[in-house]
C-alpha cells in the first residue's frame, strides 16, 4: 500500500452498481474491457429490488423519446434507438425470467425484482466485471493514465470512468448528490434538480376539506397546461397521489394549478339528466354515487352547496355538478419531496455529453449515465429503459 493505498488498474471503472452501472459494466466487459464496479451500498441494485412493488417494471414496450423530460428532448433518441425494450426482453428471456404486461405497455416480473438483479450479476460475472460493494469513494482525480478513484479499499485507476450513482430520490436508501458534485468538479454544467414522480401535497385548508376522501381512488385525467395523463387518481391523508398525479408531478411547478377530471370517459351531465328523468325523488348524492365513489359524490354535492331532490334541480345545476367532478381545479402546495419521489428531474446538462456515448465532451474518458443525467422518464418502466439504454451506450465506448 502506498500513500494513496493499493492501486488496482483496469480499463474501466463504473461508480454505482444500480441499473445503469451494471448494464454499462456488462457491455464494456463483453467488449473485452477489464471492468471494476464500485458501490458504497452493501447490495447492488437496491432500487431495482424495491421497484414496481417488488416486481420491477423493467421496461415499457412503447418507450420512445416522447416519454422523457429533458432540456434537450432529442438527446435520448440515439441511446434509446440502440438498446430497445426488445433488447432487454431478449436478455430477460435468455435468463428464463417470466414476465407479463400489466397495463399500458408496462412489463413486470411474474415473480420478483430480485430475478432482474440476479440476471445482471450473472451477466456481469460472465463479462468478467469485478464488483466492490461497501466501498466509500473519497475522491476522484484526473491522472495521466485516465482517472484515479480513492476509496476506503485503496485506489483504483482506469482510462475510462463511468458515473452511474443515480439521483437524489430516497436518501434513506443511500441516494447521494455524488454525480452532480463530480460533474461540477470537472467543470460540467448541472441543471437544477427537482423531485419527480412524486405525490403532491395540499395546503391545510384544502386538505381538511378533502380529508373525507382519503383512500378513494378513481380513474381520472389530470391536466397541467397542455400535458394530460389518464390513469388512477388517489386521495391521501397528505394530498393527491396515484399514477396520474405522479405523472403530472414531473411537469408541475410550485404555484401552478392542475385540473382533475374524474371519470373522464363518462358523460356525467348526461347521466345526471337521465337520472332526474328516471327518478326525480332521488338525491343528487345517490345519482352521482352510481358512477363515482359514494364519498366523492357526497363531497362534490356539498362543495357545490346543492340541496333538494333531482326533480328540484335545474339542468344548469346538474351541469355545474358534472363540471365540479370533471373540471376540478386544484393548486397543490408542494410535493412530498425526495423522501418519496421515484426519480430526480434535471441533473447533468446533456449539452455537455455526447448523445451516442454519454461521454463528457470536455473530459474524454468520463461518462455519465442513468438518472443523474437530465433525462427523466414517465412512470411505467421508462426510467429503467433509460438506465439500460444509456448504460449500454457508455459500455459500447468506455
Ligand atoms: P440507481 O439509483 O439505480 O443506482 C445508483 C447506485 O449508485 C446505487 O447502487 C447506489 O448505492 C450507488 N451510489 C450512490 N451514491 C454513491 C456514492 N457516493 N458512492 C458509491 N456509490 C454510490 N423505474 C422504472 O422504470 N420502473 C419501476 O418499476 C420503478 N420503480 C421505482 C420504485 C421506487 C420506490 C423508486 C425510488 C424508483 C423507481 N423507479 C422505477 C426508478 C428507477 O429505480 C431509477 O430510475 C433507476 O434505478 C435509476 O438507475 P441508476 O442506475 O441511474 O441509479
Amino acid at each position: 500500500m502506498g500513500e494513496t493505498g493499493l492501486q488496482r488498474k483496469s480499463d474501466v471503472i463504473v461508480i454505482g452498481a444500480g441499473a445503469a452501472g451494471m448494464m454499462a459494466a456488462i457491455r464494456a466487459g463483453k467488449r473485452g474491457r477489464s471492468v471494476v464496479v464500485l458501490d458504497h451500498a452493501k447490495s447492488p441494485g437496491e432500487k431495482i429490488r424495491i421497484s414496481g412493488g417488488g416486481r420491477c417494471n423493467f421496461t415499457n414496450i412503447h418507450a420512445g423519446p416522447k416519454n422523457f423530460l429533458s432540456a434537450n428532448p432529442h438527446f435520448c433518441k440515439s441511446a434509446l434507438a440502440r438498446f430497445t425494450p426488445a433488447d432487454f426482453i431478449a436478455m430477460v428471456d435468455r435468463h428464463g425470467i417470466a414476465w407479463h404486461e400489466k397495463t399500458l405497455g408496462q412489463l413486470f416480473c411474474d415473480d420478483s425484482a430480485k430475478d432482474v438483479i440476479r440476471m445482471l450479476l450473472t451477466e456481469m460475472r460472465g463479462a468478467g466485471a469485478q464488483l466492490y460493494l461497501g466501498t466509500e469513494i473519497s475522491g476522484v482525480e484526473k491522472v495521466e493514465a485516465g482517472f484515479r478513484v480513492s476509496t476506503g479499499e485503496g485506489a483504483f485507476e482506469a482510462s475510462s470512468l463511468i458515473i452511474a450513482t443515480g439521483g437524489k430520490s430516497i436518501p434513506k436508501m443511500g441516494a447521494t448528490g455524488f454525480a452532480y458534485r463530480l460533474a461540477e468538479q470537472f467543470g460540467l454544467p448541472v441543471l437544477e434538480t427537482r423531485p419527480g414522480l412524486v405525490p403532491l401535497t395540499l395546503d391545510p385548508g384544502l386538505l381538511e376539506a378533502v380529508a373525507p376522501l382519503a383512500g378513494i381512488s378513481a380513474p381520472a385525467e389530470i391536466r397541467h397546461g397542455r400535458t394530460a395523463f389518464r390513469e388512477a387518481l388517489l386521495f391521501t391523508h397528505r394530498g393527491l397521489s396515484g399514477p396520474a398525479i405522479l405523472q403530472i408531478s414531473s411537469y408541475w411547478r410550485e404555484g401552478d394549478e392542475i385540473v382533475l377530471s374524474i371519470e373522464p370517459d363518462i358523460d356525467i351531465a348526461a347521466h345526471l339528466k337521465a337520472a332526474k328523468q328516471r327518478n326525480g325523488r332521488q338525491s343528487p348524492q345517490t345519482a352521482l354515487g352510481d358512477i363515482l365513489p359514494k364519498r366523492l359524490a357526497q363531497f362534490l354535492v356539498e362543495r357545490e352547496k346543492i340541496a333538494g331532490n333531482m326533480a328540484d334541480l335545474a339542468d344548469r345545476v346538474l351541469l355545474r355538478l358534472a363540471a365540479a367532478a370533471q373540471t376540478f381545479a386544484v393548486k397543490p402546495s408542494g410535493s412530498e419531496g425526495y423522501r418519496t419521489a421515484e426519480v430526480t428531474l434535471g441533473g447533468i446538462d446533456t449539452a455537455a455529453l455526447d448523445s451516442r456515448s454519454m461521454e463528457a465532451k470536455a473530459v474524454p474518458g468520463l461518462y455519465f449515465i442513468g438518472e443523474c443525467v437530465d433525462v427523466t422518464g414517465w412512470l411505467g418502466g421508462y426510467n429503467f429503459q433509460w438506465a439500460w439504454a444509456s448504460g449500454f451506450a457508455a459500455g459500447e465506448y468506455a
